[in-house]
């Protein structure tokens, strides 16, 4: 079996603790496909992950170390096995791993029920940008709040990974949208298509007018922007606060008794729908990738540091070029 290389940590910590390291290609079973990697992005719940900070919720199924980074991937199908139809080698496709970390590497190993073919005339590196951030703001706001047009939706963390998608499909599925960005960034919101930014340092959920629909990304202070909806407003979370996890978690479940008003939340878990629906957006023209930057494999921990302090405009994407190992 050949070797790859890969994103690896050995311990939780900050970023220091990732290299890029050697383990084995992976094999494919008879229905998987085997995807030579060219980017992945880096996420927030990564560098939780990383940081230690999932123990909690993940401790039932800790395995070991050396863990694995990266959930999304860009690549060119090498080899499929004998049970897949339809995915021939060569095609350009992206996707997701089933819940497991691990396509900041050189190969994955997958069913092709967990990709798409990527959008024709777009980067295979650029695309990854869209990836996670595009497959949640889709089930956040065309199936968790069923976003219509017209209604007025409400970004929090409008320039970072899902938030920069969520206004642009804002836009596309026809909602006015207001975008709340550090200061720097807020000319950038409004050229992703807001119709209105402000900068959370000095607008509070009290300084802004009642919404249809609030996605908020950052999770802290839900209260305050929950009571922000319209009598028939929803208000979708991709997240919690990661300094008050428990009281975070708990609010959400308890705003049950909202009814309507619920805090809708999700954890996802994209598969070929969502990609292909991703596809369909980016070849429409709706969707552009957001490029904050491009890091080798081998600059991992820098990606990761890159996310971590903030005031990032879109996805920090890791490219996955080179020799095999
Ligand atoms: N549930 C799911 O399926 C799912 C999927 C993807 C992501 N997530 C989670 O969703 C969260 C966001 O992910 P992401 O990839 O979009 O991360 P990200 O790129 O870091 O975006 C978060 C954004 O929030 C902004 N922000 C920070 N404090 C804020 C405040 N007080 N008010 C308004 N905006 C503020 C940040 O802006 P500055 O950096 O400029 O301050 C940043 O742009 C993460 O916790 C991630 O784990 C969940």
């Amino acid at each position: 079996m050949g070797q790859m290389r890969a994103a690896l940590y050995d311990r939780y910590g900050g970023p220091e603790v990732l290299y890029e390291g050697t383990v084995p290609r992976p094999d494919i079973g008879p229905g998987d496909a085997l995807v030579r990697v060219h980017a992945a992005s880096v996420n927030g719940g990564e560098l939780l992950g990383r940081a230690g900070g999932l123990r909690l919720l993940t401790g039932a199924i800790e395995r070991g170390f050396p863990k694995r980074t990266g959930i999304d991937f860009t690549g060119e199908v090498v080899e499929v096995g004998s049970d897949v139809v339809g995915v021939e080698p060569g095609a350009r496709v992206w996707g997701g791993l089933p819940r497991t970390f691990g396509s900041a590497a050189e190969y994955v190993a997958v069913r092709p029920r967990q990709f798409a073919l990527a959008p024709t005339g777009t980067d295979l590196v650029e695309a990854a940008s869209l990836l996670a951030g595009g497959t949640t703001a889709i089930t956040a706001l065309r199936d968790k709040a069923r976003l219509a047009p017209g209604e007025r939706l409400l970004v929090r963390g409008a320039s970072g990974g899902v938030g920069n998608v969520a206004v642009q499909l804002g836009r596309a599925y026809g909602a006015h949208v207001t975008g709340l960005a550090r200061a720097d960034n807020l000319d950038f919101v409004r050229d992703l298509g807001a119709d209105e930014a402000f900068d959370y340092a000095n607008t509070g959920a009290a300084d802004l007018p009642p919404f249809d629909v609030v996605l908020d990304t950052v999770g802290t202070g839900m209260a305050a922007y929950r009571r922000r909806l319209t009598r028939n407003g929803r208000m979708v979370s991709v997240t919690f606060d990661s300094e008050r996890m428990l009281a975070s978690l708990s609010y959400i479940a308890a705003s049950a008794v909202f009814g309507r008003r619920r805090i809708r939340a999700f954890s996802g878990n994209p598969g070929h729908g969502l990609f292909a629906e991703l596809t369909r957006l980016t070849e429409s023209g709706a969707l552009r990738p957001v490029v904050d930057r491009v890091l080798p494999l081998a600059d991992i921990a820098q990606a990761h540091r890159a996310l971590e302090t903030g005031g990032v405009r879109g996805k920090v994407l890791v490219s996955v070029a080179g020799t095999d190992a």
